[in-house]
């Protein structure tokens, strides 16, 4: 996509909340590796999803700053429930603040550790699954997730392109890319699911139980 049909993309659909773009512009000014933030176009896009989906339950891996978190909440009916996992707790101080600032901010639980250990032991099923964390981690939390995802549930997984290193022909990749292609392979050879890759932004795929 090139920026200018990007621009042209975000000045017709909805504008960003007001909230979004104070968070996405303090963690551009204050935080490394600000490009992880889901941004406007993707907020929507999962807001939407939310919309169509009507979830009571959803589940996000890789919380960050909380942008994709505030965004999927602002299209969830009122008493269903986001749980959020961050690993980082250098982060908790900042995300919470924002999560905290949000008019959606009862349907949000926001849980800092590692979701590899503390999803286990959550009785919870998810009608909806984000996937946004480490690339390297992706078949690991498919595994931990899929028996808590409602039949009919879907998964979505983030970054599924990887800037287009999915497709270029390098000998030894490095461990993000080969986690994606491991994951995009895996998934390919899940008969369990239904599958399709959009080609937004990074590569957004999306997966329903069967
Ligand atoms: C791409 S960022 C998430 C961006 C966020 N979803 C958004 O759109 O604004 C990935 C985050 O996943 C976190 N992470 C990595 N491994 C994790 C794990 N095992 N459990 C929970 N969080 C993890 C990282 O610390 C990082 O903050």
């Amino acid at each position: 996509m090139t920026e200018e049909l990007e621009a042209y993309i975000l000045a017709h659909i909805d504008s960003e909340d007001s909230l979004l773009a104070k968070l996405r512009r303090d963690t551009y000014v204050n935080l490394l590796r600000p490009r992880m933030v889901s941004g406007h176009l993707q907020g929507k896009i999962l807001k939407m999803i939310c919309r169509m989906v009507q979830p009571q339950y959803v589940l996000e891996i890789g919380t960050f700053t909380g942008y994709s978190a505030i965004s999927m909440a602002s299209g969830m009916d009122s008493g269903s429930e986001l749980h959020t996992f961050e690993i980082n707790d250098e982060l908790e101080d900042f995300t919470r603040s924002y999560l905290e600032q949000s008019e959606h901010k009862e349907k949000i639980f926001f849980h800092v550790g590692d979701v590899l250990e503390t999803l286990p032991d959550m009785d919870i099923l998810f009608d909806l699954v984000f996937i946004d964390a480490d690339k390297r981690d992706y078949c690991k939390y498919y595994d931990c997730v899929f028996p808590k995802v409602k039949k009919g549930g879907l998964i979505l997984a983030d970054n599924t392109l990887w800037d287009g290193k999915v497709v270029q022909p390098v000998a030894n990749n490095d461990s993000q890319t080969k986690g994606i292609l491991e994951f995009n392979n895996m998934i390919k050879a899940d008969s369990r699911v239904e599958k399709v890759i959009l080609p937004l932004r990074d590569g957004l795929t999306m997966i329903l139980k069967l």
